[in-house]
């Protein structure tokens, strides 16, 4: 099918280089350019520019006229700016998320046909969706209208806690229903949709969350699938543990189809009677900014020639996904947009003899169904492996979400143009697919091997389609087409890009000596740090028609060595080559002699090894074993979560949320990206978005009296910028203030900032150069962990030692879902309101107030609820805080902060890293004598809560009897953004390194590393030796019965003898198995609480502790329940939806204190609880005077009422201090994990992992069940998936969701079975219960 390449395009010797932005002006132009341009002009003003976008948006309908919105808006900003939508929700701005999933339905008048699918609207610009429909989670269900089925159904399962990605899950999911109720699979049962489960395990991946680890959301979208087994799901409010009949009629009805008008009646017969109408203006104005859209390849060209873009920077786009594309996203604003998918060439689907082309605007969904339906039709019975591959392949790029508008041509394009890691172009190459170009008048076939040759192209090329050949085999020479694509990816499913990706083509034939050969070989290898894909042509010539003995596949291996040769800063090189040699070794082996691959053997009829035993395609199950007390009701009971519903259908309001008060600045942080050195100056490129920038406000804008102040703790203050002097790469310098969110954000990225490091000392970036500059933060002596026995004497009883060996963690970034944020509102008399979504809102009013210089008393902090936190919304969220009551204070006029991810990820900080030593003295048997640790913590430039650190990492590191412990843990101070607290800080670290030193002295003994761990167990006697304070009686010490209780029910010995077996049979792949047990300190702190009945008998609710997503609102719910109760004897459960909890006011309710640590949900319950016991007290005296009088019942609200007559005073408000017994204590808990890795990739699959918990008489079961299988996917985050990555300056590079990579539904224990025991009374806590 290819034509040789013209002379024109092939001759080109000049380099790639990426293109700056388009400007129309530069393009080539003919003698007779005035009069075409005129002639031009006229043609395609009337007939492409687009001057109003019409849509729906949840059954209502917008109109916009072009000259109000600016072209490069995206659909989520119109829904969020525009709209009293709120429940689409900006989590990256890169289709990384899923947080701002919508559906979008299209409609087709001439076969009355509705096409839905899921999109992410961060990267849909707003322009695009002219004419369709969109629905987000508020148009499924809502306060006002009921909530939707799946609404419902993610709240019962305990599927949603911080709330901000639950939005995005349900449309995901609402799609999928949809889409699956629309095929023609039989019908299900009532209830029921025609979604299978295995579709359903799939229904939202790319959808992240950082707080449920997933496995309720599974859960509540599998109770949709046809073929579900209702007893496999996990716990829910719709029937008990034990309930005989887990039946769908007790789950939220749902009806086939999803039950939602997607398309409403108004827009269609808009469609239809005036479709040609709509956009057809003949009294055009040409305006600066503008949508184009052609509707044919001439009137595309018309436009270039048009004269129209002159001086303007235009951007050519389909679906604009590139937008969100690392490395490639638009860093300016552009004034003019041609759309081209409405050009028809672009669209087409043609089937040919030799192959099928496919137009290049085709969303890749689209490709892929089409490649299926090539796959298995009847024409085309030889191209199926080619096809069927092709579709699986492209199913694992990007999400459904972004594939779903993102087109093939595009991602071509992007990867012709720049060195993009592309999919598509290494399968399409291996493939041998061609391409059709079109250049002005000219229509052009050539390879894509030679597009990707040529110089990057230009708006003057348009890509018309893509044609991919069938390879049929030849039953003359018998030869059968064989057909391989590879990918080695942070994730196995998609939402990640390739580390390296190949595809292998060729036919086998078989010798008359019966010797496999192979021939026509396309070995097609990209993403691994190459300019663009390339065919490994040495190794195909070497291998073609060659027998496959061991030298011949060496002989391969080498040449492919010297052909894969990354690009100069690739990350992971050595990595992704040894991945192209195992993709090549698995390719062949199947057909090599004498060598035993990770394949199957083949015979000729073999066309591609099969995967079915991947583990990846395990089903995913999990058992939730909780227990319920029934001593407190309805504390204990697992009741879904507070305001649940309100989460998923986007109703619950975020900081983001809250309507730009009038004139409302936006602000964006500019940074340094030099770890040390003088600001000289702040500059602005000249550029579009440059012009936004209304004012930069910086240290100098502190009034006096205030102080640049942006972070504080008892340790000590950060600034809020570093002035004169930048202090660390990450630093805020200043702030630029524009009319918008995106325009403040795209300013941002025009700063140029002038350095000079004249006489400053070279910075300190790791812990080595701290120690060699000596620079500690002091650790005060009350502070810093107290050593345990006589190390020397351990030693000397030792009869084996490990010297001084080195362990190292590196830190972890947060990833919450919702970035740092706050809105600042002067008010009158110099006085502010900030709302911020922070953990520690009280520390907030003062920093605030210290930096603006006015009391405490003039500044309000409000806190309703926070889209995840995870310890990076305590000291790290002042900075934002401060910012932009600074910006709002000098400016006076509100000024909102909402981060973009990238810069949250720079500044933000996260987990500390850490480097260790250990020396380690040990008996034959495995019992451990005397253990010595040099640690050093890399805090960063501030001292924040480091000087903590020491403390919680021994208190971790504890959970094992040492025998003697000693240690020297410094805290260097270093030119690094500051780490803070996240997740168990320090505990997480200190486990791992004792973890790793058992794992040590098992190998160093030979001996199996749980003999080891369990001779190390502490004795109730020595646990009380190494947890002086916190080690409780002896018989809350039940680490023992938890370990062995685990031991049994995840049949460890079972498992641990069958995985030996395992590893005997294969050589490529290998699992382990590994068990742990946890001690976890937790100190409660104390808290405020105030209860108020108002006249109706309604209850209101304050606390100190913030809802960040671990159902701490829940808990209080239930404990003023409970506490009201005791009134009753039967208590007062259906008081629970009378209960209202209020949002954090630093100025209603003072000493809110600290949300963290574990505690601040069992503090808030203690400080209800002492408030509603003075309420009981106060009532006790009504309710007996009402009961004399009646002498029956006496309802809540009579009593109310008659308190109200007697002038009782029914608010009440409690400080809850923790008593000397329950100042500290310890939880304790285990975990067992088997993991599978595939030798050849390094690719790892998390089997099964189990674990126990104890959560002394748990205060909702079903709350802490899910922050135990959070966080531990968390963990694994940690552990497995996540690189926070700096450059040489410590300027964070892992700065987006392409390159950080937190776990998705894809990366958890394909079996995760969890178990929250009750273990009874502890008298010292709360109602028995424990952080
Ligand atoms: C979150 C995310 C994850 C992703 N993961 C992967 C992945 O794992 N693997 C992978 O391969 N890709 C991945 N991609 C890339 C994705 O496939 C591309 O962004 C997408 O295909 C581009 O198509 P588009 O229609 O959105 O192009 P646009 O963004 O509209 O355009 C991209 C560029 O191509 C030009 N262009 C588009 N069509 C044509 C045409 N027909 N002729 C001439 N020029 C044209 C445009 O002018 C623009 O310069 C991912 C993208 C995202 C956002
Ligand atoms: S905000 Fe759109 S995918 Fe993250
Ligand atoms: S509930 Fe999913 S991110 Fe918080």
């Amino acid at each position: 099918c290819a034509s040789s390449l013209p002379a024109r395009l092939s001759s080109s010797s000049y380099s790639r280089h990426l293109n700056p932005p388009f400007l129309v002006s530069s393009l080539a132009r003919s003698p007779r350019w005035t009069e075409r341009r005129r002639l031009a002009k006229w043609r395609s003003m009337g007939s492409t520019r687009l001057e109003k976008v019409v849509f729906a948006l949840n059954g209502g309908r917008y109109e916009v006229a072009g000259a109000d919105v600016h072209p490069g808006t995206t659909l989520l900003e119109f829904i969020r700016t525009r709209t009293p939508f709120t429940g689409t929700k900006l989590g990256c701005g890169e289709g990384g998320c899923g947080a701002c999933v919508v559906l979008i339905a299209t409609y087709n008048p001439t076969k009355d046909e509705v096409t839905e699918f899921s999109a992410s609207s961060c990267l849909t610009l707003l322009y695009n969706i002219n004419l369709c429909s969109v629905i987000t989670t508020e148009g499924l269900g809502n306060t006002k209208d009921g909530f939707h089925s799946i609404q419902k159904r993610m709240s019962g399962f305990h599927a949603s806690q911080c709330g901000f990605c639950t939005p995005g899950m349900c449309m995901s999911i609402f799609t999928s229903l949809a889409n699956a109720d629309k095929s023609k699979k039989p019908q299900p049962q009532k209830g029921f949709s025609k979604l299978t489960v295995s579709e359903a395990e799939k229904a939202f991946s790319g959808n992240m969350c950082r707080c449920t680890g997933y496995r309720p959301i599974v859960d509540a979208c599998k109770s949709f699938a046809s073929d579900v087994d209702l007893e496999d799901l996990g716990l829910n409010v719709f029937w008990k543990k034990g309930d005989k009949h887990a039946d769908v009629s007790k789950l939220p009805d749902y009806t086939l189809g999803g039950g939602v008008c997607t398309f409403p009646d108004f827009l269609k017969s808009e469609i239809k009677s005036s479709l040609h109408h709509l956009n057809d203006d003949s009294d055009v104005t040409v305006s600066r900014e503008g949508w184009y859209h052609p509707k044919s390849i001439e009137q595309y060209y018309d436009l270039l020639n048009s004269g129209l873009f002159s001086d303007c920077t235009v951007k050519v786009v389909v679906a604009n996904t590139s937008s969100g594309v690392k490395g490639y996203k638009d860093q300016d604003l552009y004034n003019k947009y041609i759309d081209i998918g409405d050009i028809p060439e672009l669209s087409a689907i043609c089937k040919k003899d030799g192959g099928i082309e496919i137009g290049a605007a085709t969303p890749i969904s689209k490709t892929i169904e089409i490649l299926e339906q090539e796959a298995g039709s009847k024409s085309s019975p030889n191209g199926s492996v080619v096809f069927r591959k092709l579709a699986e392949h492209m199913s694992k790029v990007a999400t459904p979400f972004v594939r779903n508008t993102a087109s093939i041509g595009g991602n071509i394009i992007l990867a012709q143009k720049y060195p993009f890691p592309s999919d598509i172009v290494t399968i399409l190459l291996g493939a041998a697919s061609t391409v059709r170009l079109q250049v002005y008048s000219e229509t052009l076939e050539v390879t894509l091997e030679e597009f990707l040759e040529q110089p990057p192209s230009d708006p003057s090329t348009l890509l018309l389609s893509i044609f991919i050949p069938h390879w049929a085999s030849d039953s003359q020479k018998e030869s059968k087409v064989i057909f391989e694509t590879y990918r080695a990816a942070p994730r196995p499913l998609g939402n990640a890009v390739s580390y390296i990706n190949s595809a292998m083509l060729g036919h086998v034939s078989q010798k008359s000596c019966g010797d496999l050969v192979l021939s026509n070989l396309h070995m097609a290898f990209g993403a691994y740090g190459t300019e663009h894909a390339i065919r490994a042509t040495k190794v195909e010539q070497h291998l073609n028609g060659e027998v496959l003995t061991p030298s011949v596949v060496l002989d391969a291996v080498r040449l492919l060595r010297e052909t894969i040769v990354p690009m100069e800063g690739t990350s992971h090189a050595e990595y992704r080559i040894s991945v192209a040699v195992a993709f090549l070794f698995s390719f062949l082996s199947p057909f090599a002699k004498g060598i035993k691959g990770p394949g199957k053997t083949a015979s000729i009829g073999y066309a591609s090894s099969s995967d079915t035993d991947d583990p990846c395609n395990l089903p995913l199950s999990s058992r939730r074993d909780t227990v319920s007390s029934d001593d407190h009701k309805p504390v204990g009971e697992p009741i879904k979560k507070y305001a649940v519903e309100l989460q998923a259908s986007g109703e619950a309001v975020y900081v983001d949320d809250i309507p730009a008060p009038k004139n409302c600045l936006y602000g964006e942080f500019i940074y340094s990206t030099q770890p040390l050195a003088y600001v000289k100056n702040i500059k602005f490129k000249p550029s579009l978005a440059s012009e936004k920038v209304l004012t930069v406000v910086s240290a100098k804008d502190i009034p006096s009296g205030g102080q640049n102040i942006g972070s504080s703790f008892m340790f000590g203050d950060e600034p809020l910028f570093g002035s004169p002097v930048a202090e660390y790469a990450g630093q805020a310098l200043g702030v630029v203030i524009a009319e918008t969110q995106r325009y403040a954000n795209l300013a941002g990225k025009q700063v140029v900032v002038e350095y000079d490091t004249k006489d400053l000392k070279p910075p300190i970036l790791t812990v080595e150069q701290a120690v060699q500059n000596n620079s500690y933060f002091e650790v005060p002596p009350g502070k810093y962990p107290k050593q345990v026995g006589d190390f020397s004497k351990g030693m000397a009883e030792a009869d084996h030692k490990i010297l001084s060996t080195e362990v190292k963690l590196a830190s972890q970034y947060y990833f919450y879902m919702e970035t740092q944020t706050a809105l600042a509102i002067p008010d009158e008399d110099n006085t502010i309101v900030v709302y911020s979504s922070s953990q520690y809102p009280e520390l907030a009013q003062s920093v605030i107030a210290r930096c603006l210089g006015i009391p405490f008393s003039n500044v309000r902090v409000i806190t309703r609820r926070v889209g995840g936190g995870f310890g990076g919304k305590a000291f790290r969220s002042y900075t934002v805080a401060t910012a932009a009551a600074l910006c709002a204070f000098k400016l006076r006029r509100p000024v909102r902060m909402y981060l973009n991810r990238s810069t949250d990820m720079i500044m933000i900080g996260g987990r500390h890293p850490i480097k260790a030593y250990y020396t380690v003295g040990f008996k034959s048997n495995g019992r451990i004598t005397a253990l010595h640790l040099d640690i050093l913590i890399n805090a960063g430039i501030s001292p924040d809560a480091s000087p903590l650190m020491p403390d919680t990492m021994m208190s971790g590191l504890k959970k094992y009897n040492w025998g003697a412990l000693s240690f020297d843990i410094k805290v260097c101070k270093t030119n690094n953004t500051s780490k803070s607290v996240m997740r168990a800080p320090g505990d997480t670290q200190g486990s791992f390194i004792a973890e790793a030193i058992i794992e040590h002295v098992a190998s160093v003994l030979k001996l199996d590393a749980n003999t080891v761990r369990q001779k190390n167990f502490h004795t109730y006697d020595s646990l009380v030796q190494f947890y002086p304070e916190s080690a409780g009686e002896a018989s809350t010490y039940t680490l023992h019965s938890i370990f062995n209780r685990l031991l049994t029910t995840s049949s460890y010995l079972h498992r641990a003898e069958s995985i030996k077996h395992f590893n005997n049979c294969n050589k490529w792949r290998k699992r382990g198995i590994s068990c742990a047990p946890l001690i976890f300190k937790v100190a409660p702190r104390p808290a405020p609480g105030r209860v108020s009945v108002l006249n109706d008998g309604s209850i209101v609710v304050e606390v100190g502790g913030i809802e960040v997503g671990q159902g701490l609102w829940t808990k209080v719910q239930q404990m003023t329940v409970f506490a009201l109760g005791q009134l009753w004897p039967d208590g007062s459960e259906y008081l629970l939806d009378r209960v209202r909890l209020l949002q954090a006011d630093t100025l209603n309710l003072i000493q809110g204190g600290l949300t963290a640590g574990s505690t601040s949900s069992e503090s808030s319950c203690a400080a209800t609880l002492e408030a509603c016991n003075m309420l009981v007290e106060r009532l006790k005296p009504v309710m007996k005077k009402l009961k004399q009088q009646s002498g029956g019942a006496v309802s809540w609200d009579a009593l109310i009422a008659q308190a109200i007559t007697d002038n009782v005073n029914l608010s009440s408000s409690a400080y809850w201090v923790p008593g000397q017994e329950s100042s500290t204590y310890l939880n304790y808990g285990a975990a067992i994990s088997e993991v599978e890795i595939d030798v050849l990739t390094g690719a790892i699959t998390l089997l099964r992992s189990d674990l126990v918990y104890d959560c002394g008489k748990s205060l909702n079961p079903a709350v802490d069940l899910g922050q135990i299988e959070g966080s531990f996917i968390q963990g694994i985050g940690f552990f497995i998936n996540e690189e926070h990555e700096t450059n040489a300056d410590g300027l964070v590079v892992s700065d987006s969701t392409w390159v950080y990579k937190i776990p998705s539904v894809d990366t958890i224990p394909k079996q995760f079975n969890v178990e929250v025991l009750n273990t009874g009374y502890h008298k010292n806590r709360v109602l028995s219960s424990k952080g």
